[in-house]
């Protein structure tokens, strides 16, 4: 099994505990340069990068990072409404340059209408569906190399071109998440792979098989990606301690607050997300090891897999044997819990950490053992 493990990069704060500001974190470049130096460092395959008025704009975030790391990838959130598309893929052929070939792109349709209102956007779902639809068909065809003429309801074009293609062929790679009817209708006609929040297995396989049927249609093949946060720890119950702990300085008046400002979302995969929880903290494992906690007070991805490394290999497993290659994976604090992962859970998932030397050879220094020292095999056994 070959699986795709990215992190991800929190660029809208940090810290130990949810929905408070004891414990939280600055989030400045020097952060995030950590996080995706460990990362890198690490074995994961790249970070996400999201998009949003609560967020460090992704593409600046993506660009900055590009010379501290070598081989990291950056999924960079692209938010089809507030730029132009013929636009949107000449910023993308050159971060494709400058990186190596280092980018992918998550289309984010988003599910804010006073977010939406405030970038001068004022369409309905649907019609922000036909939009979507219409920038992506330009932006991969200029970056295919083509001259796209498109005259469509939302966007028109004459002549567009990009003159500096891009490293990746036809186009960098194109993800996508969105849990409507329409927006499975995108990701069959157009993206190359379909994301799903962490949702109960049986509610991702019917979007998984949704979504393979509706490409079928166009002649198409998707691959399918999940974004999960994950609590793992040595012991599955030190993990559900960590899990309480998240969400231990967090008060009812601060989860009605969050839902209620969510319940403004036109967005059917963050109405999925809150009908998981219902704003409830005493029922929060929603499947096994599954638990929606982070959704009280977070929009967007809001469970996470608890447990020990094997416990939560197992359960990503069971994503896998859906036809999911590809996880996103986060936890608070994310540079800390970028460590846990690598190494409680990636041994489980044969994932071997990219190392820049050898691990140096064991030192004693005064005669002592001392923590992180590894041990030559006549030593340790
Ligand atoms: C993996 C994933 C990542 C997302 N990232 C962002 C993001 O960075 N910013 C944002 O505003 N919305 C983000 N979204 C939300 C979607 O863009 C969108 O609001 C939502 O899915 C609406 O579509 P729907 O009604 O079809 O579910 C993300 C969704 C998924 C599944």
């Amino acid at each position: 099994m070959s699986l795709n493990i990215f992190w991800f990069l929190p660029t809208h704060g940090d810290g130990h505990y949810l929905g408070t500001a004891q414990g939280a974190r600055t989030v400045d470049h020097s952060y995030l340069q950590q996080v995706a130096q460990a990362a890198e460092r690490l074995g994961f395959g790249g970070v996400l990068i999201p998009t949003g008025r609560s967020c460090e704009d992704s593409w600046i975030v993506g660009a900055s990072l590009i010379p501290v790391t070598e081989r990291l990838k950056f999924l960079i959130a692209l938010r089809p409404g507030v730029m132009s598309p013929t636009f949107a893929a000449r910023q993308a052929a050159t971060l494709d340059r400058l990186s190596g070939g280092r980018v992918l792109f998550n289309l984010v349709t988003g599910g804010d209408p006073e977010e939406l209102a405030g970038d001068g956007q004022h369409l309905s779902h649907a019609e922000r569906y036909e939009a979507a639809t219409e920038f992506t068909k330009i932006w991969k065809g200029v970056l295919a190399g083509e001259t796209v003429d498109f005259d469509g309801k939302h966007h028109q074009v004459k002549g567009a071109k990009v003159l500096f293609p891009p490293v990746q062929k036809p186009h960098p790679p194109l993800y996508f998440g969105g849990s409507s009817e329409v927006a499975h209708e995108l990701a069959a006609e157009q993206v190359d792979l379909y994301i799903s929040w962490g949702e109960p297995l049986d509610e991702v396989a019917e979007k998984i098989a949704d979504v393979k049927a509706k490409a079928a249609k166009h002649g198409r093949t998707v691959r399918f990606g999940v974004r999960v946060h994950v609590i793992v720890r040595e012991t599955t119950q030190e993990a559900w301690e960590a899990a309480d702990r998240l969400i231990s300085h967090l008060d009812d008046e601060t989860i009605a607050k969050a839902q209620a400002s969510l319940s403004r979302f036109d967005s059917v995969g963050q109405q999925r997300m809150a009908s998981l929880h219902q704003g409830r903290r005493d029922q929060l494992e929603i499947a096994p090891n599954l638990w929606a906690g982070v959704g009280l007070v977070r929009g967007g991805a809001g469970t996470a897999l608890v447990g020990d490394g094997a416990t939560v290999a197992a359960r990503l497993k069971e994503y896998a044997d859906l036809g999911v290659d590809t996880f996103v994976l986060s936890g608070y604090p994310h540079l800390e819990e970028a460590y846990r992962v690598a190494e409680l859970l990636f041994p489980h998932l044969q994932i071997t950490p990219q190392l820049e030397q050898e691990p140096r050879s064991y030192i004693s220094p005064f005669g002592e053992i001392v923590a992180n020292d590894i041990l030559p095999k006549a030593v340790a056994s």
